[in-house]
C-alpha cells in the first residue's frame, strides 16, 4: 500500500517537473524568437531610413544638378530620387543579398508595381490613423524558404513636389521629360505629407 502511494507520487512529480521543463524551455524559444524578430526588424528599418535619407538628399539638390553653374542655365538631367534609389537597392542586394524596392498604390514607373504583400500593406498606410512613419513586417516561408520582409511608408516632403505635384505646377522641363517617358504615370497632384508609397526589404533567413 505504501509502496503503491510513493511509486505514484514519485510519478506524479516527475510529471511535474517535466510539465515545467517543457513550459520553460517554450517560453526560451519564444523569447529567442521574439529577440530574433526585434533584430530583424531594427536592421529592416534603420536599412530603409538610409534610402530614405538619401532620397531625400537627392530630392533637396535637384537645382544643383539640373542649374548650369557657370551659365545658370536649367537642363533637366532626370537625375532623380527613385532612379538613384533603384541603383543603390540593385548594388546594395549584390553586396549584401537583401532586396530593396521602392513602391506605390499610384506608379509612375509600373516597374515599380507592388506584390499582394506589398498592395495588403500599402492599403493600411493610407489608413488615416495609421501610426506616421511606423513599418510592418513579418516572417514568411515562399517556395519551402523562410523570408523576412518589412516595409516602411514614404511621404512626400516638399522637395518631392517638384515632380509630384499637380502637371500645371510642374516645370515644363520636368513636365515633358516625365509625359515621354512615363505615359500611364499616375504619381502627379500630390501634396505634403501624402503617403507616396513605401520602401519595402526582404531579407533570406536560410543562412
Ligand atoms: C526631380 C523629379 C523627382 C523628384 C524631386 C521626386 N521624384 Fe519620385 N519619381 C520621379 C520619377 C521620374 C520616378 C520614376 C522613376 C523610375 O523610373 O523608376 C519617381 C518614382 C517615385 C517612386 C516609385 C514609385 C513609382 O511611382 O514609380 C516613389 C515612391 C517616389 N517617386 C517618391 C518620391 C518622394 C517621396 C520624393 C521626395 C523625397 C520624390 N519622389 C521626389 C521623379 C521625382
Amino acid at each position: 500500500m505504501c509502496s503503491k502511494l510513493i511509486k505514484s507520487s514519485f510519478s506524479m512529480l516527475v510529471l511535474v517537473i517535466s510539465i515545467s521543463i517543457i513550459r520553460n524551455n517554450y517560453t526560451y524559444a519564444q523569447d529567442i524568437e521574439n529577440n530574433s524578430v526585434k533584430c530583424l526588424q531594427k536592421l529592416a528599418d534603420s536599412t530603409i531610413n538610409m534610402l530614405v535619407a538619401t532620397r531625400s538628399v537627392i530630392a533637396k539638390n535637384q537645382d544643383l544638378i539640373n542649374i548650369d553653374p557657370v551659365t545658370g542655365n536649367y537642363y533637366f538631367k532626370g537625375f532623380v530620387p527613385a532612379l538613384v534609389g533603384s541603383e543603390i537597392a540593385n548594388d546594395f542586394s549584390l553586396m549584401t543579398g537583401y532586396k530593396l524596392k521602392q513602391t506605390s498604390l499610384k506608379l509612375r514607373n509600373l516597374n515599380n508595381r507592388p506584390d499582394e504583400w506589398e498592395k495588403k500593406i500599402l492599403n493600411k498606410f493610407e489608413l488615416p490613423k495609421y501610426p506616421k512613419g511606423t513599418g510592418l513586417g513579418e516572417i514568411l516561408e515562399t517556395d519551402g524558404k523562410k523570408i523576412y520582409r518589412y516595409m516602411k511608408p514614404i511621404y512626400v516632403e516638399k522637395a518631392c513636389l517638384k515632380c509630384h505635384t499637380s502637371k500645371d505646377k510642374t516645370r515644363p522641363e520636368i513636365r515633358k521629360f516625365l509625359e515621354r517617358k512615363y505615359p500611364y504615370d499616375q504619381a502627379f497632384g500630390y501634396k505634403e505629407g501624402d503617403v507616396r508609397g513605401g520602401i519595402s526589404i526582404i531579407v533570406s533567413l536560410e543562412n
